[in-house]
């Protein structure tokens, strides 16, 4: 993906501004503009990061934490889906690990990679809130619960 040169329009800046006005301290306001910025430019690069924090006057460094912190935040593109297996503990103890073994063994890539065809971006979360349905994962905008991997190989069939 090429990403467009990093700069908001005049609009996006003004939301920029909104968004640090709800906020008494306009760090407040970060996590917000970083997800307008990965949708702006396709993801949170190291030049994006730096561009974010001259908007807010932190350094380069203190938004690259938050970045790295959460997984909703992509540093690569990202796929056209996103599987993200929970393997926090109750996940991890319903057979988490063997689900992410069998995702990664079926698309050929390893967790927080994606696929070279640019379909699937695989990722290891912490807890969805789900837990009464271990294990699970979130595929785009759904979840996806009580998973096997007969059960995952049906999900990854109907991502195109
Ligand atoms: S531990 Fe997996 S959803 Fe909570």
């Amino acid at each position: 993906m090429t990403i467009a040169r990093v700069e908001f329009s005049s609009e996006q800046l003004a939301e920029v501004r909104r968004l640090q006005g709800l906020y008494p301290d306009t760090r407040g306001a970060l996590l917000p503009v970083l997800h307008m910025a990965q949708d702006t430019f396709g993801y949170v690069s190291l030049e994006v990061e730096a561009y974010v924090a001259g908007l807010f006057g932190l350094s380069p460094a203190h938004v690259h934490e938050v970045v790295t912190f959460y997984t909703l935040y992509f540093q690569q593109p990202k796929g056209r889906h996103v599987v993200a297996v929970c393997h926090n503990l109750s996940c991890h103890l319903a057979g988490a690990q063997d689900i992410l073994r069998h995702l990664e063994a079926r698309l050929g890539v390893q967790r927080g990679e994606t696929t070279e065809d640019g379909r699937v971006t695989l990722q290891a979360v912490e807890c969805l809130c789900a837990c009464e349905a271990a294990p699970m994962m979130q595929v785009d905008d759904r979840y996806e619960m009580n998973l096997t991997p007969d059960k995952c190989d049906r999900i990854l069939r109907d991502l195109r």
